[in-house]
C-alpha cells in the first residue's frame, strides 16, 4: 500500500513538529554521546534533522550522578556484549546515567552557539532540562529563550527518577501533576516545547493529554522502563542496581501508546517518538504509528554516529519503494487500528494442540 504516485524525482524526508520544520525525521536523542560540543557536531554532520543535547538541571546530586553511570550490552540470552561499536539490532542496554555536569550557564552558552551553528545546516540543537525544583526549571526555561536556543524539550519522565538521590530527576506518573509543572514552564518560556514523558504509567495517553492541554507544543514518548537483571556468574544483580533498560523490543509498547495518544489527542497534535528505534525502517514504523519525528539515542550510542546517514538511506529506500514521502506515513497505521471485536474469524493455530495426531500428540 503506497501513498500515491509522487512524481516528485527526490523523496522528501521533511517533517514538521508544529511550527518547527525539520529536514528529516530522525531526531539524535539525548545521551552521554551528545553531551559534549564535540558529540554534537558529529551528529549534525551526520545529517541529523535535530539533535537534543544531554540534559541538564540545576541539581548537584543528579550532576554527580554522572560518576556512577554504568552500562551493559546484552544479546537476547542477557549475556554481555563487547562494546564495539558494532551491536546486533536486538542489542538490549541496560544502563545508569546522570546529567550533563558543567555549571548551567557553560552548558546553556554551549547549546545556544551549537544552535545557531545548527542553522547552517538546517539541523537544530534542542536544549533538555529534566526537572528538579519547579521553580527552577520556569527559571532555567526563561534563560534557554533568553541565550537564543531555538527548541525547548522538558523531560519530566526519566526512569532513573525512583532511583536517584531525592529531588534529582523528576519522574512524573500522574496526569494533574503533569499539567501543573507544563503549564508553569510554558508561562516560563514562548519557546516550542517539547515534554518527554515516561512510558512507566497505566495511561501514557492520558499523561500525553494533560501536557498538550497544559501548553505543550509537542509530545515525545515514552521513555525507558527501569528492569533487574541477575548476573548467573556472579548471582548478583547486573551493575548492582536497577538500572533503566531498552532495546528494539520496546518498539511495538512505544507504537501502541502513540497510536493511542494520537487518537486521544487527535492527528494535529505533533507526537515524537523515543524508545526503540534502531533503523530507518523503525523510524518509518514510528512515523505510521502516528510520530511525526523520531529520536534515536540508545542505537547512536552503541552503534557510533555512523549510525545517522545509514538510518537515513534506509528510510530513503523504503520510501522510494513505497513512493511517498516521509510526512505521508505520519499515523497511517494508526488510524487503521482495530478492535479484536472487528476480526473476522480465523483458522486458529490453537486447533493444532486439540486435534487428534496434533502437534499437543508429538510430547
Ligand atoms: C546512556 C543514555 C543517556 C541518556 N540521557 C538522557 C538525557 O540526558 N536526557 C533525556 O531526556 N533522555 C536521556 N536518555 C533517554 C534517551 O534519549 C531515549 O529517550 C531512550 O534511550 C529511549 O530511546 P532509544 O531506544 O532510542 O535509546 C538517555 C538514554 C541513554 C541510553
Amino acid at each position: 500500500m503506497g501513498c500515491r504516485a509522487h512524481s516528485a524525482a527526490v523523496t522528501d524526508l521533511s517533517v514538521a513538529i508544529g511550527g518547527v520544520r525539520l529536514k528529516n525525521p530522525l531526531i539524535c536523542g539525548a545521551g552521554e554521546h551528545v553531551m559534549s560540543a564535540a558529540g554534537i557536531e558529529s551528529a549534525l554532520s551526520a545529517g541529523a534533522g535535530a539533535v537534543v543535547a544531554k540534559s541538564a538541571n540545576e541539581s548537584e546530586a543528579a550532576r554527580r550522578q554522572l560518576d556512577r553511570t554504568d552500562y551493559a550490552l546484552l544479546d537476547a540470552q542477557w549475556r554481555r556484549l563487547p562494546w564495539a561499536f558494532a551491536p546486533p539490532p536486538d542489542a538490549t542496554l541496560f544502563c545508569r546515567s546522570g546529567l550533563a555536569q558543567q555549571p548551567f550557564p557553560e552548558w546553556l552558552e554551549m547549546v545556544a552557539r551549537l544552535d545557531r551553528a545548527a542553522r547552517a545546516q538546517d539541523s537544530y540543537v534542542v536544549a533538555s532540562l529534566i526537572l528538579a525544583d519547579l521553580e527552577r526549571g520556569a527559571a532555567m526555561a526563561g534563560e534557554v529563550e533568553a541565550a537564543g536556543i531555538r527548541v525547548l524539550e522538558l523531560n519530566i519522565g526519566a526512569p532513573h527518577g525512583g532511583e536517584a538521590a531525592p529531588g534529582a530527576i523528576t519522574l512524573e506518573r500522574e496526569a494533574g501533576r503533569v499539567a501543573a509543572i507544563v503549564a508553569r514552564i510554558r508561562a516560563a518560556t514562548r519557546l516550542p516545547l517539547w515534554v518527554k514523558l515516561t512510558g512507566q504509567s497505566e495511561d501514557v495517553a492520558a499523561l500525553a493529554a494533560a501536557a498538550r492541554a497544559a501548553g505543550a507544543d509537542a509530545v515525545t514518548l515514552m521513555g525507558r522502563f527501569m528492569g533487574f537483571v541477575p548476573d548467573l556468574e556472579t548471582m548478583a544483580p547486573l551493575l548492582g542496581t536497577n538500572a533503566a533498560i531498552g532495546g528494539a523490543w520496546a518498539l511495538p509498547l512505544t507504537c501502541r501508546w502513540l497510536a493511542l495518544a494520537r487518537r486521544r489527542l487527535g492527528p494535529a497534535a505533533p507526537l515524537i517518538a523515543t524508545n526503540g528505534a534502531r533503523s530507518g525502517e523503525d523510524i518509518a514504523r514510528f512515523l505510521l504509528a502516528g510520530a511525526s519525528a523520531v529520536q534515536m539515542t540508545s542505537a547512536i550510542f552503541t552503534g557510533g554516529f555512523g549510525v545517522v546517514p545509514r538510518a537515513l538511506d534506509e528510510l530513503r529506500d523504503y520510501l522510494a519503494r513505497q513512493r511517498c514521502h516521509a510526512a505521508d506515513l505520519i499515523g497511517k497505521a494508526a488510524d487503521r487500528l482495530q478492535s479484536y471485536g472487528e476480526q473476522p474469524s480465523r483458522p486458529g493455530y490453537w486447533k493444532a494442540f486439540v486435534a487428534p495426531g496434533g502437534v499437543g500428540d508429538d510430547v
